[in-house]
């Protein structure tokens, strides 16, 4: 077996194999359907919200990317675009699915069951030695897989926002809590470093946004330990956070003004008292966890109100994956070693977020806690290409986005397959987005 020298933290792992490919396949497979078998098939077909096609949409286009990457494009180069027209994001975006001429679950998993079929029978064959950078090291497998992981979460978001019953698990595994969490430790934690990195120059799996790897020049910084909890996310609301417009930058204000918004999405108030909602689960905002399902603009006012800002990215990344001692960035804050479900709360079947410092790896060695999992984080930044960005493999994944409309969001939430998170993974989103798993933590300058 070829044994590579990952350019991360100098650990060798070994190439995957063709069958261990084939597990990783079918492996997402039977996470995808595991999601949808509780839900009936008019559920899977409705445009439940504005925000989000119908769930069979999303379906239909995991098959049809997977037939794109690993069937046409072992024919020759494939652009993006060549995708057939009703699954292709682009010419019919998420608003306008509901009325697309979508075929039927059993003829849609039939389909997606065939080009399966194909692309296993070609991976039998093909020459991953061939120097194509796509095919190195089974580089298209992997953004195929991912591709499936994050339409996964895309699914998980439209079934948390369905209209009529809400959506109830076939499975749900109950999270890890720690009893009571250490409210002693201090809340932030300092950073002062040199000569850190940020990105990566992987190959393997990274997408072309996280390369090249690049030194970071950073002054000093404080970032919170964990990421913002209901508990102090009340304390803004009870202190007129929602309305105090001084808090809230021009955005903002026209954001809370369009939205009417006085609470996270997913939160209404019965008898005085806040209750949330995740899934088919109501219960009031448990104080310790994460506060989730709020926009950038929110994030903002908030820790404006704290005296405090929004991390960079940059700040973000270096709290997560700094280890000052080897002077390397980790791939994940415990090391190299890929997320299970004890290290994080990732993994979709928790189907809620945990309490903070539940996890006892979820630690970075600059001392931040619960940087991966739980809910995506909002940064300050927007979202751009590193120094010497290149688009690998198609333009319309990261760099038709590039500019001042998104803002950046880190680490992965519970809705999050471990394969689509690591310390160096960027997502982005328009900053009036909260229908994400998003939450934050707050910064400041030293
Ligand atoms: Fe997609």
């Amino acid at each position: 077996m070829t044994t590579i020298l990952t350019p991360l933290a100098g650990v060798a792992r070994p190439r995957l194999s063709r069958a261990q490919i084939a597990q990783l396949l079918e492996e997402a497979r039977a996470r995808t359907l595991q999601l949808i078998a509780t839900v009936s098939e008019a559920d899977l077909r409705a445009q439940h919200d504005p925000l989000m096609g119908p769930i069979l949409w999303d379906l239909g286009h995991i098959g049809h990317f997977e037939e794109l990457w690993l069937d046409r494009n072992l024919d020759g180069k494939v652009e993006f675009v060549e995708m057939p027209g009703m699954y292709n994001p682009f010419e019919y975006p998420r608003r306008v699915r509901g009325e697309l001429p979508l075929p039927t679950l059993a003829a849609t998993l039939e389909s997606m069951a065939a080009i399966r079929e194909r692309s296993l029978e070609r991976l039998e064959h093909v020459d991953l030695d061939s120097g194509d950078p796509l095919l190195e090291d089974g580089y298209v497998y992997q953004m195929v897989l991912q591709h499936e992981y994050q339409h996964n979460e895309t699914m998980l978001q439209t079934l948390q926002l369905k209209t009529g019953t809400p959506y109830s698990p076939g499975t749900r595994r109950e999270l890890s809590s720690v009893p009571s969490p250490n409210v002693d430790r201090p809340r932030m934690v300092r950073i002062e470093v040199s000569g850190a990195t940020l990105g990566t120059n992987d190959r393997r799996r990274a997408y072309d946004n996280e390369r090249p790897k690049h030194s970071a020049d950073m002054a000093p910084y404080w970032i919170d330990r964990t990421p913002v909890t209901n508990a102090e996310y009340l304390e803004f609301m009870r202190d007129g956070g929602y309305t105090r417009l001084g808090l809230w930058s021009d955005a903002g204000r026209q954001w809370l003004a369009d939205s009417k918004a006085t609470a996270p999405k997913y939160w209404w108030q019965a008898d005085g008292k806040w209750l949330r909602r995740s899934m088919d689960r109501v219960a009031p905002p448990e104080p310790f966890a994460p506060v989730i399902h709020v926009c950038y603009h929110e994030a903002e006012a908030f820790a404006r109100w704290t005296g405090k800002r929004l991390p960079t990215e940059a700040e973000w990344e270096i709290a997560a994956s700094w280890n000052p001692v080897q002077g390397e960035a980790l791939e994940f804050p415990w090391g190299s070693r890929e997320p299970t479900v004890s290290d994080a709360n990732v993994d979709q079947l928790g189907f809620d977020v945990a309490r903070v410092d539940s996890y006892e790896n979820n630690v970075s060695p600059l001392g931040c806690s619960g940087m991966i999992g739980d809910v995506w984080e909002w940064t300050s930044t927007d979202f751009t290409g590193y120094p010497g960005f290149v688009a690998f493999p198609y333009p319309e994944y990261s760099e038709l986005f590039f500019g001042t409309e998104y803002k950046v969001l880190r680490g992965g939430s519970w809705a999050t397959r471990p394969g689509a998170i690591r310390n160096t993974f960027r997502n982005w989103d328009y900053p009036i987005r909260r229908q994400i798993f998003s939450g934050f933590r707050c910064a400041r300058n030293d």
